[in-house]
């Protein structure tokens, strides 16, 4: 993607943002990336490389299957794969943009590939710990083409008196603050890949 339709990408999330204090963005990712980061996830779950996920962080970590049911690989730069690495340098490059036109102060994230299995879902939920408000910004990314209304999973956000439900399309991005918004991922009857992560302060 050249800077201009990467920057107009940043805008639209941004913008969408500070209008409903949720930020959407239909083609965050290339078609390309998704596709090649959609590989990468699966052939790492048929590895075998996917742990459950828990709630809470290390001091109150327990896996609850009847809270969340997917299944997490936290991506690193040092593992050199090429397309996790795409991803970050596009990541780098939001984070920049965000830090010069809002002053969000951002110094880190954390990310981690996301596999829900058929009837998998997560509770309603807030993406802050309890103990820690490091996390400032939490950020999701979906790897799933034509995904239809009766595959359910949807992310349902919830807003004063009403709630938001968005379907888990390929290359779509969500962004919102990690404080602020309960939010939960419905019963989905397909396998649902994504990326999550959050941005942080210190
Ligand atoms: C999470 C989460 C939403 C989604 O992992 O904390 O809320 O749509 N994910 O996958
Ligand atoms: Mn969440």
């Amino acid at each position: 993607m050249n800077k201009l339709a990467l920057h107009s990408n940043f805008e639209t999330l941004i913008e969408n943002f500070a209008t409903n204090q949720i930020g959407i963005c239909d083609h965050f990712l290339s078609e390309e990336l998704a596709a090649k980061l959609k590989i990468d996830l699966i052939s790492l779950f048929q590895d075998d490389q996917f742990n459950s996920a828990g709630t809470g962080n290390h001091e109150t970590l327990q896996t609850n299957q009847l809270i969340r049911k997917d299944k997490i690989y936290w991506l690193d730069r040092n593992h050199n794969n090429p397309f996790q690495n795409s991803f970050f340098d596009l990541l780098d490059d939001f984070i920049v943009y965000l830090n010069s036109t809002c002053f969000t102060g951002i110094t880190g994230y954390e990310f981690h590939y996301t596999y829900y299995e058929k009837d998998s879902f997560y509770k309603k939920h807030i993406d802050q710990f309890k103990n820690n408000n490091d996390r400032a910004f939490s950020m999701i990314i979906y790897l799933n083409e034509n995904w239809k209304k009766e595959d359910g999973g949807e992310l349902n956000i919830f807003q004063c008196n009403s709630s938001q439900l968005i379907s888990p399309l390929s290359g779509k991005c969500v962004f919102f603050k990690s404080s602020e918004l309960a939010h939960e991922v419905l019963v989905t009857q397909l396998p649902r890949l994504s990326i999550t992560g959050w941005l942080k302060t210190n």
